[in-house]
């Protein structure tokens, strides 16, 4: 059964460790991930943007498609369904269609909408069980069609967000969409360790987690982060694993063509990917 995130981000925040928030984009990402967390006993987040929603046909073939699969691969661990970045009327259909948890990104909006929709938002949520993240600042780069420009959070504005009672808020702190490039100045602890001040207990969220250096990570955990987000770099090595295939002509051997076998190994690589960040942000045993 779909978790809210609740829980499961209190309790990593409590324990200093972080949940990683996986982007998906069709049953191979989601079976991927899914034995990720089960075979490493890790909680999970499955995030969907709103444009990999589109492509799947619509939430609620996500939902029967997540529920499925949380049965038939007797997944046990807590497994949150989670919309990413998400619009106002995004979050509502998702809420409508059943996911357990949902982004409301009002971060592009002045602090005054971004308040007045996050808590209606808030109530929403509430009523219904699910766990609401909220934004602050931007995240900088571009993801399905979210572009940001990335400039610190106010932590007073965070705390203003924090306090309307949302379960996790997501904070721009230097952070970026895809990968960094070789200028990038690096996250800004000064902002975090501000924001973690003003908001005690909440769970904060890394986003942009593809590329982000280990150490940093870990002094960000340290900070109160306890949901990061990843997606670029599963993209990138299920795109490598199969380029790999196909170059090696295994897709022209035998049965090598039938997409069971050519999709196999980007599956696999996305599943060691969710792994190895599984290891590194702690949440390995933690379900
Ligand atoms: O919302 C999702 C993310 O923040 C993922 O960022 O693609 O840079 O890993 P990423
Ligand atoms: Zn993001």
């Amino acid at each position: 059964m779909l978790v809210s995130a609740k829980d499961m981000l209190q309790k990593a925040k409590a324990g200093k460790y972080a949940v990683g928030q996986f982007n998906i984009n069709n049953l191979e990402w989601t079976k991927a991930v899914l034995a990720a967390a089960q075979e490493n006993n890790s909680p999970v987040i499955l995030g969907v943007s709103e444009g990999a929603g589109k492509y799947m046909t619509g939430y609620k073939t996500i939902v029967g498609m997540v529920n499925g699969m949380l049965e038939e691969m007797n997944i046990t661990v807590p497994v949150a369904l989670h919309l990413d970045h998400g619009s106002f009327e995004g979050c509502m259909k998702c809420i409508e269609a059943g996911f357990s948890s949902v982004m409301f990104d009002g971060s592009h909006y002045p602090i005054e909408e971004n308040i007045a929709k996050t808590t209606e938002l808030v109530k929403i949520c509430n009523e219904k069980g699910l766990s609401l993240e909220a934004e602050v600042g931007s995240i900088g780069g571009e993801e399905d069609g979210v572009v940001g420009a990335g400039e610190c959070a106010d932590p007073e504005e965070c705390k203003m967000i924090a306090d309307l009672g949302v379960t996790m808020l997501a904070a721009g702190i230097g952070n970026i969409h895809g990968k960094y490039p070789d200028n990038w100045a690096g996250l800004s602890f000064e902002t975090l360790d501000a924001i973690q001040k003003l908001t005690g207990d909440m769970p904060l969220v890394l986003h942009g987690g593809t590329g982000i250096p280990e150490e940093m990570i870990q002094q960000a955990i340290s900070l109160g982060v306890a949901k990061i987000n990843v997606n670029t770099e599963c993209q990138v090595v299920f795109a490598e694993a199969t380029r790999k295939y196909i170059e090696a002509g295994k897709d022209l051997q035998g049965k090598g063509f039938d997409p069971r076998k050519l999709l196999a190994p980007g599956t696999d690589a996305i599943k060691a990917t969710v792994v190895e960040k599984m290891k590194l942000f702690g949440s390995v045993g933690k379900a």
